[in-house]
């Protein structure tokens, strides 16, 4: 009796093992290498999180780096370098945040926290912004600014907003990028100053591009080089 169990449940068993490691193991081969980034719709609705504009450069910055979750090291499986497999491999349970694996590690704290310590952690702003593009639909978007403001540039609230999204994940920590910090407005004025800021986010010959997935929009760029022509204040 107790053997028939055993092996009724035998196929049972196999069909558990073979969704459990589907679901840890997805087949990520049959996705596109480098699918094609979404088309921006014309004008940023100020109440939607864009995926391109604000959610994939800061998983860039904070996940998606060499030794982490990037394509050759994929920790755990998790491959984080563009839409769908931030949505297969990060969990993301559409509309769901508190659902979803990737916001869960963000949020978490302790030994699941992502990113890891030394790291910094998210700001509290950036876990909000990936939790709001979850809750309205996890969709593949992006838009373009159409009346971009280089009036009213301050350094706390837009040219670090924009180093923090895009920059510091990589440029902060135990190895930041090329021995550069960019976690404070000393670190920034200094690059800003030697010229290497514009010269990286412009990709000027002879400097690194940066960030390394894709230039910032020129809306970003025009607003950093406002904030260096007024004198790169402290405000
Ligand atoms: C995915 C990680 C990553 C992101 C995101 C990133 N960097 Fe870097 N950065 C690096 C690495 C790695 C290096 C060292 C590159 C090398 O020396 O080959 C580097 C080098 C640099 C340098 C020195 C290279 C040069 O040509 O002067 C500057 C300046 C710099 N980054 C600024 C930035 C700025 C500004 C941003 C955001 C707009 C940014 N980085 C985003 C990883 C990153």
């Amino acid at each position: 009796m107790e053997k028939k169990n055993v092996i009724l449940m035998l196929p049972e068993l196999l069909l558990i093992l073979l969704l459990a490691s589907c679901k840890h193991d997805p087949d990520l081969s049959a996705l596109p290498v480098n699918p094609d980034p979404p088309v921006p719709t014309v004008g940023c609705d100020p109440d939607s999180v864009y995926f391109a504009n604000t959610v994939f450069p800061l998983i860039q910055s904070s996940c998606a780096m060499s030794g982490c979750h990037d394509a050759a090291t994929a920790r755990e499986g998790v491959v984080l370098t563009d839409y769908y497999r931030i949505m297969i491999t990060g969990e993301v349970n559409p509309g769901n945040a508190g659902d979803s694996k990737i916001y869960e590690v963000l949020s978490g704290g302790g030994e699941e926290r992502m990113p890891p310590s030394p790291a910094q952690p998210l700001t509290t702003d950036q876990k909000a912004l990936i939790a709001k593009w979850i809750n309205q639909g996890a969709q593949n978007n992006a838009c373009t600014e159409t009346n971009c403001d280089t009036l009213n540039v301050t350094f706390a609230g837009t040219i670090m907003p924009i180093i923090q999204t895009n920059c510091t994940g990589c440029h902060s920590g135990a190895s930041p990028g090329g021995g550069i910090f960019l976690t404070n407005y000393a670190q920034v004025e200094t690059i800003a100053t030697t010229g290497q800021l514009m010269g990286v986010v412009k990709h000027l010959t002879g400097y690194q591009p940066m960030p390394p997935s894709g230039q910032l929009s020129d809306c970003q760029i025009a607003q950093l080089n406002k904030w260096i022509a007024n004198g790169k204040p402290n405000n």
